[in-house]
């Protein structure tokens, strides 16, 4: 069974002019699989992203996660279902600032009510994984935007969740950093075979996936496994997107 199936998948977004974001897109995701997502800007993929973490609603078509469909839930649930089960990583890294580094990584096991030493073990163990143990007493503002992007994975894996969702994690970074972040990403995906399904512009980012998947205008439109080799994935990675067209050709570096 997978641990991610979208099954058909359709978002309209009604208004003056509506929008079919998400056109019956279909695709599954094995566990332990590190998935990217790419495609012109407004192709879906955010959209994609917010349906599959409950943030957003389908218009048909469903998502499974772990075998169980988050969106039949009440309110309650599907907020539980959330917390247990995917981890977020965001652009924009959302770390609340009144808190400290520590306060942000162990807050979804506060939330769930964890007990003291359990919360102790598992931050210890992914402040070690992750190299980040001299940050817990700071506060967000005091640390640079890579240390926030790893404060912020460590706050997506330390509840281990099924299935990590990842909106264009490196769109905010500079290249060496963002490559050292993608690392990062890819080590907890190894180590702890945690999925991973990221959205990205950026074919550096996307060439650490195991596999990517592209989409136009809402539809699965293709995809590509990695092999053996990173950097002739990246070359192959860069001609699908020039092919596709639109924005997706690696502007994010220009978008300044
Ligand atoms: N809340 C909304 N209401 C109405 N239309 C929306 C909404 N959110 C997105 N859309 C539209 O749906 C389409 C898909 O948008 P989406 O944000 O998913 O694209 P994207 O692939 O993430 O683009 P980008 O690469 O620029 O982030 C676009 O045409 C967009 O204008
Ligand atoms: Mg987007």
């Amino acid at each position: 069974m997978p641990i991610l199936d979208v099954h058909n998948l359709s978002k309209i977004y009604e208004g003056k002019v509506s929008t079919h974001a998400l056109n019956h897109i279909r695709f599954a995701v094995e566990k332990g699989e590190f998935v990217g997502i790419m495609g012109p800007s407004g192709s879906g993929k955010t959209t994609l992203l917010n349906v599959i973490g409950t943030i957003d609603e389908p218009t048909s078509g469903e998502v499974m996660i772990n075998g169980r469909n988050p969106q039949s839930l009440d309110r309650k649930d599907k907020a539980l279902f959330r917390r247990k089960e995917l981890g977020f990583v965001f652009q924009h890294f959302n770390l609340l600032d009144t808190l400290t580094v520590e306060e942000n990584i162990v807050l979804p096991l506060t939330l769930a009510g964890v007990s003291v030493p359990e919360i102790e073990d598992r931050l210890h163990e992914v402040v070690n994984r992750l190299g980040i143990g001299g940050l817990l007493p700071k506060r967000t503002y005091e640390i640079s935007g890579g240390q926030m992007q790893r404060v912020a994975i460590a706050r997506a894996v330390i509840h281990r969740p099924a299935l990590i969702l990842a909106d264009e994690p490196t769109g905010s970074l500079d290249s060496r950093t963002a490559a050292e972040v993608m690392s990062l990403l890819a080590e907890v995906n190894g180590a702890e075979g945690t999925t991973v399904l990221m959205v990205t512009h950026d074919a550096v980012a996307a060439s650490f996936c195991h596999r990517v998947i592209f989409i136009k205008d809402g539809r699965f439109h293709s995809e590509m496994y990695r092999g053996s080799s990173r950097s002739a994935f990246f070359q192959n990675i860069i001609d699908m997107l020039s092919l596709l067209g639109g924005a997706g050709h690696d502007l994010s570096a220009v978008r300044l």
